[in-house]
Formats: structure tokens, sequence, C-alpha cells
């Protein structure tokens, strides 16, 4: 049997439309979000008060270092660490941003899963494009055992996805007080839903679902394993519309950021209860 030529398909459907929709999705997304990171300023508004309470972009958070007198920029009491050390980035093409130190997380976690990994390789690579469609033809190719086994790394990434997602949660709660006081504006919404867009996909992973109900033989036999088998049956249920919610929650985080930054600009005026 011969060998197919790149996009040689008896398909007659449109099976095109899908990677090149992931082609232009996560090319906006890298494009945007590498933009924003390189800022460093204008990643948080409060309406100017220094109390408890405010936005904050999730690509910033944690911040674990804050240099201060830089426009839209959280008070130093935000910062994990206190403020911008010497010893840390801070030139003209790079600028103090604290984005930079925390994105390898999401973004390993991300890059790696095995619903983007399918995506990505297909809009990317054409390896191949899409079912029954013919390849990029190579002559050496070792799938994900060659320098790619370090797509293995998915499972240890999982654990930093977790965590990011409680501490943007914190910060959630935190957008609905302004300099202490209880309220809500339009961006306490959107900084809301992030978290849960964000649980929704991080927990829909396949490796927390091997975690939840796997090694594991028997469900009905313990109270803890039918305790894991609800848990189980809830993170399939997530993991059956991981594609969904890998693309929403992509979509939100950076609709949040660019929320955020509007309106630390001065573009756009929050809607909210506090009336700054
Ligand atoms: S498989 Fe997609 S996040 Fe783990």
């Amino acid at each position: 049997m011969s060998k197919s030529s790149f996009a040689e398909t008896f398909r007659t459907d449109r099976w095109w439309l899908e990677p090149l929709l992931v082609l232009i999705g996560l090319s906006a997304f890298i494009i945007y979000s590498t933009w924003s990171a390189w800022q460093g300023q204008y990643y948080w508004w409060s309406g100017g008060s220094e109390g408890f309470g405010g936005y904050l972009s999730p690509f910033y958070s944690p911040p674990l270092f804050i240099k201060e007198g830089i426009p839209g920029t959280p008070p130093i009491w935000h910062a994990w660490f206190g403020p911008w050390p010497d010893w840390l980035y801070d030139f003209k093409y790079l600028p103090a941003s604290p984005a930079w130190l925390i994105l390898i997380f999401p973004l390993s976690f991300r890059f790696t899963c095995y619903y983007y990994r399918k995506a990505y390789y297909r809009a990317f690579t054409g390896a191949p494009p899409a079912c029954a469609v013919g390849a990029i033809p190579r002559n050496n190719y070792k799938g994900e055992t060659g320098l790619l086994v370090i797509q293995n790394l998915h499972r240890y990434t999982m654990y930093f996805a977790i965590v990011i997602i409680f501490i943007l949660t914190y910060d959630a709660m935190l957008s609905f007080f302004n300099d202490g006081r209880f309220g809500v504006g339009v961006g306490s919404i959107v900084l809301l839903i992030n978290p849960i867009l964000l649980g929704a996909y991080t927990f829909g992973c396949h490796s927390f679902r091997h975690l939840v109900g796997g090694s594991i033989n028997c469900f009905s036999c313990s109270k803890s394993s039918r305790v894991r088998y609800k848990g189980w049956r809830f993170v399939s249920f997530l993991n059956g519309k991981h594609q969904m919610f890998a693309w929403l929650s992509l979509f939100w985080v950076g609709f949040s950021d660019v929320y955020v930054r509007l309106v630390s600009m001065g573009f756009i005026t929050d809607l909210n209860t506090w009336g700054v």
C-alpha cells in the first residue's frame, strides 16, 4: 500500500476546520498572553485604595514580588515575598513582571494536557491533521518516545495546577472587597467565573481521574473505595467534557486579564457597588 501524501483523504466533510480553529485559537492565546506577561503593569485594579480587596489578573497570580511605583500594580502587602529584589530581571526589554515567575506552572500543565497534545499535534505539525487524513511525511517519527517523552510530566504539573485553583479562588474572594468593604462589581463576577472554569478543566484531567479512581480493583469493597467511586464518577463527568472546559477556561482566563487591564488603564469603568 502506498503512503498517502499530506492532506490526502477520502473524507468529504470539513475535517480541516477543527485543526484550523485550534491553530488560530492557540496562536492568539500564546501571542496575547506573552504580550500581557511582558507588560509588568496594569494587572491590578482597586480604584486607588490600598486596603483589603481589588482585582488581580490571573496571569499575575500569585505575585511573588511586586515592583512598587509602577502603574496598575497591587499594594505591597499583596506580594508573597515583598518588594522586587535587585537580583531579579528588571530591564528595558524584560521589565519586572511577576507573571514570568509563575506562568511556567499553568502553561506546562496545559502544554502537556492529553487533549491539547492531540489538538496541537494535529494543528501545528499535521501529524496527521485529522483522522484518516494524510500526514506530513516523516522518516524518523518517534511519537512521544523521543524528546516528547517529557509530556509524561503532566501527572506532576497537575499538582501545581490544583494549587493555582485555590490561589485563584482566593483572588476571586478578594475581588468582592474594596478597601475592606464587601460588595460586588462586574470584575468580581469575571474573576469568580475564572476559577470555576479552570477547576472544571483541572478536575476533569485524565491524571486526576486516575488519582481519584485508579489503582483500585473493587469500588464496593470498603467505605473509602465507595467514596472514591463517587469522586471518580464526578471526575469522569468532567473528563467527558474536558475539551469544552479546556477552551472555555482558556478563553476566560485571557478575558479576565483583558478585563482587569482595561479597567486598570481606565479604558472602561467597572460597574460596582462601591462607587469607585
Ligand atoms: S489531561 Fe487535560 S489537563 Fe490533564
